[in-house]
């Protein structure tokens, strides 16, 4: 069943459709009130905890869905995590150390970056976890212990509802090593509270989908697309500009909001779409001072905004805004690259590429 099309015309537009779904079959079983249970990874909860550091390895998606976690995990951890594209740590012979927990991330369970430097670390004696979708996957078992992230075979070669589950896995795992924490209780109870509307909230989202092709119509002919976020969605704005980039094959590129004034704020004029995120968390009051540099420069700006927020994020009528549903800070890259994915879906339709074999790209790449 998974693997046709059904009412859709290709299986990208279908996996991002399903995600209310996918985000279920992730949760199932897994959340209790108090806490979550992920039978994987029990027995090395206290190993974990004992970690000096906590390293994230993946390539592409997989990296950003881990960097879009990394917040949380050290907010409920107070581990320091640190990021590694697989082929960069590599390249570099990085250090890991016994005391590392390190956990990979990946859709296939093969790609080869990810599965060489999943080698690297064991021979390295880290604690090795594994996040993929795979069951019986090279990773899964090679890894130590890990999660399945269950969301269903995902077909696109550009990845989407397996985005959003790998999130939210992670965000699971942070839950379960930060679970001996009194401080964080209530912190993490309202995160659990919010996992379990999340597919809601996901459908909401998906009512975007005309408007999503109404502003995809408008930049069809754009050249280039800047993505701005921070904080708990600076992975989005990596994530969303990926995916524009490949598949609807347009220069796209995701940018650290906080870095715009050392270097990309020389691109703003009338012409270059940017899409700033600045839903409500930490850090949007800087987020709306961006808009205002921007907008003080002519930027051609839409802004991803909190549903009702329009007139928090400048003058009336300054910018356009996408409206996404306002969950809790750590969930809201759940549900703000959705809207992000329809439209690199919506683009790539309009230029009248193939959208689920991209040129020059496979699902999964098992050379280095
Ligand atoms: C390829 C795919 C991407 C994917 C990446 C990592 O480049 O085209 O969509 O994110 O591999 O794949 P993995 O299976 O390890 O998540």
């Amino acid at each position: 069943e998974q693997i046709k099309k059904g009412s859709y015309d290709h299986f990208m537009q279908k996996e991002i459709h399903e995600q209310p779904h996918s985000l279920t079959t992730t949760m199932r079983g897994r959340l209790k009130n108090s806490g979550v249970i992920l039978g994987g990874l029990k027995e090395h909860l206290k190993t974990i905890r004992r970690s000096r550091r906590v390293i994230f390895i993946g390539c592409g998606t997989s990296y950003n869905a881990a960097l879009a976690a990394r917040p949380l995990v050290e907010e409920l951890t107070g581990i320091p995590v640190t990021m590694e594209v697989a082929s960069d740590l590599l390249d570099r012979q990085g250090p890991i150390y016994r005391e590392d927990t390190a956990v990979f991330v990946s859709q296939s369970g093969e790609t080869a970056d990810t599965l060489v430097a999943l080698e690297y670390a064991v021979a390295n004696g880290a604690l090795c976890v594994g996040v993929t979708n795979t069951v019986g996957s090279t990773l899964s078992r090679r890894t130590h212990c890990g999660i399945h992230i269950n969301a269903g075979c995902e077909i696109g070669v550009a990845s989407t509802k397996a985005y959003t589950s790998q999130i939210v896995v992670m965000a699971m795992m942070a839950l379960a090593i930060g679970s001996d924490q009194l401080s964080t209780q209530a912190r993490r109870e309202s995160i659990i509270t919010g996992l379990s509307s999340l597919p809601s909230h996901a459908s909401e989202v998906l009512k975007l989908d005309s408007e999503m092709k109404e502003l995809a119509s408008s930049l069809v002919d754009s050249e280039s697309l800047l993505v701005f976020g921070r904080g708990f969605n600076y992975a989005t704005a990596l994530e969303g500009a990926l995916k524009v980039k490949e598949v609807a094959l347009m220069h796209s590129e995701g940018m650290l909001a906080g870095e715009m004034k050392h270097g990309p704020l020389a691109l703003v004029d009338e012409n270059l779409p940017i899409i700033v995120i600045a839903t409500r968390d930490a850090c949007f009051s800087k987020q709306k001072s961006v808009i205002q540099q921007l907008l003080s420069r002519k930027g051609r700006l839409i802004v991803m905004c909190s549903e009702g927020d329009i007139s928090a994020v400048g003058p009336s009528g300054s910018c356009r805004t996408i409206q996404v549903p306002e969950v809790a800070d750590c969930l809201q890259p759940v549900i703000n690259i959705i809207p992000l994915q329809l439209l690199a879906y919506d683009l790539t339709v309009l230029r009248g590429f193939d959208v689920d074999q991209p040129r020059n790209l496979a699902k999964s790449v098992t050379t280095q």
